[in-house]
């Protein structure tokens, strides 16, 4: 069904990683209300962390956008087998270890190519291999660059469809998430379409309960932050000076987690003090909540207009299928 299969790396420019990771870093905590953005969680041992959070039974979103996925792909299936299209290039925004691609994969018969898209480019081939030795006929483009801007990709003459699965978009405040839709469909260009995943607003128990899990892995996924500054920049956080939280704040629609320094305390880092009042929190990450016709306008303020959303057991989740006009 697939042919021509291929796997390369498109390199992009190495970014000065650590300067921008310290210069992030620095000033988030001068702010009035510290921050640390939460793309620094996802070191080694942090997106161990994370692939530990998605196998925990309060955190319904992984496992529930996996359970809709293969009743989406069917239907997108008859969708694009009705338009004499020359075939669907996926390109997947923030491709990770590939798991959510496969039931698109086993499904659509007219996918002819994919393009994974991701930051770490040794993790990623490595996960491009592996999907190539699951669908060898598949023609494999990994790139290695940061998802969010846009980027020039070989389309390979086919319809370009974007995935964005996981609520990752939700980890963007709205004009962020506005700016990559944007950039999304620079990316993939005209008469293309966007899947994306999108977490439902619900009860709030659900959704405490999703980001405070009784093993206490949350908790530990959030302070790995500070351990990771401690061990790439060389700073002396204590991880039991600071708690865990994470609440629901409804006039925002959004989860918001964050550090709370139980004592009164000073960092070092780099030769600078940061110092910390009791109870002061510094704020690590937000997951935005979008009903669909909430992610409806959302999509439009970025020029998508909403082809389909698809919702999974009593409205837990949702996906979302996008188109943008030739
Ligand atoms: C990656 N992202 C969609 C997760 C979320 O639910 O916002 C990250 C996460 N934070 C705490 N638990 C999971």
């Amino acid at each position: 069904m697939l042919t021509g299969a291929h796997s390369a790396i498109a390199a992009t420019e190495p970014p000065k990683v650590v300067d921008e990771f310290l210069r992030d870093v620095l000033e988030g905590l001068s702010r009035a209300q510290k921050t640390l953005a939460p793309k620094y969680f996802y070191d080694t041992q942090g997106s161990r962390f994370f692939d530990e959070i998605c196998n925990l039974e309060e955190y319904y979103p992984y496992r529930t956008e996996l359970r809709l996925l293969p009743r989406v792909a069917q239907e997108l299936d008859h969708v694009f087998r009705e338009q004499a299209s020359p075939g669907l290039n996926v390109v997947e925004f923030g491709a990770g270890s590939l798991h959510k691609i496969k039931p698109l994969l086993t499904s659509m018969n007219a996918i002819r190519h994919f393009t994974a898209i991701d930051i770490s480019g040794d993790h990623l081939q490595a996960a491009c291999d592996s999907l190539a030795h699951h669908f060898p006929e598949l023609s494999i483009q990994a790139v290695e660059g940061d998802f969010t801007k846009p980027l020039d990709l070989d389309t390979q003459a086919c319809t370009p469809m974007g995935f964005f699965p996981g609520s990752t978009i939700g980890n963007f405040i709205p004009d962020e998430a506005v700016d990559f839709l944007a950039s999304a469909r620079e990316t993939l260009g005209p008469g293309s379409y966007m899947l994306v995943g999108v977490d439902t607003k619900k009860s709030e128990s659900v959704l405490h309960r999703a980001y405070n899990d009784i093993k206490g892995v949350t908790a530990r996924f959030n302070k790995n932050i500070l351990a990771r500054i401690n061990r790439e920049l060389g700073a002396n956080f204590c991880l039991d000076d600071f708690d865990h939280c994470a609440w629901y704040n409804r006039d925002e629609g959004r989860v918001e987690m964050h550090l709370h320094s139980n004592r009164s305390q000073s960092v070092s880092l780099r030769g600078v003090e940061i110092s910390f009042e009791r109870g002061e929190t510094i704020h690590t990450e937000n997951s935005y909540k979008y009903n669909p016709t909430e992610f409806e306008a959302l999509a439009q303020r970025a020029g998508w207009r909403t082809r389909n959303w698809w919702l999974a057991d009593d409205a837990m989740f949702s996906m979302t299928l996008l188109y943008c006009d030739a």
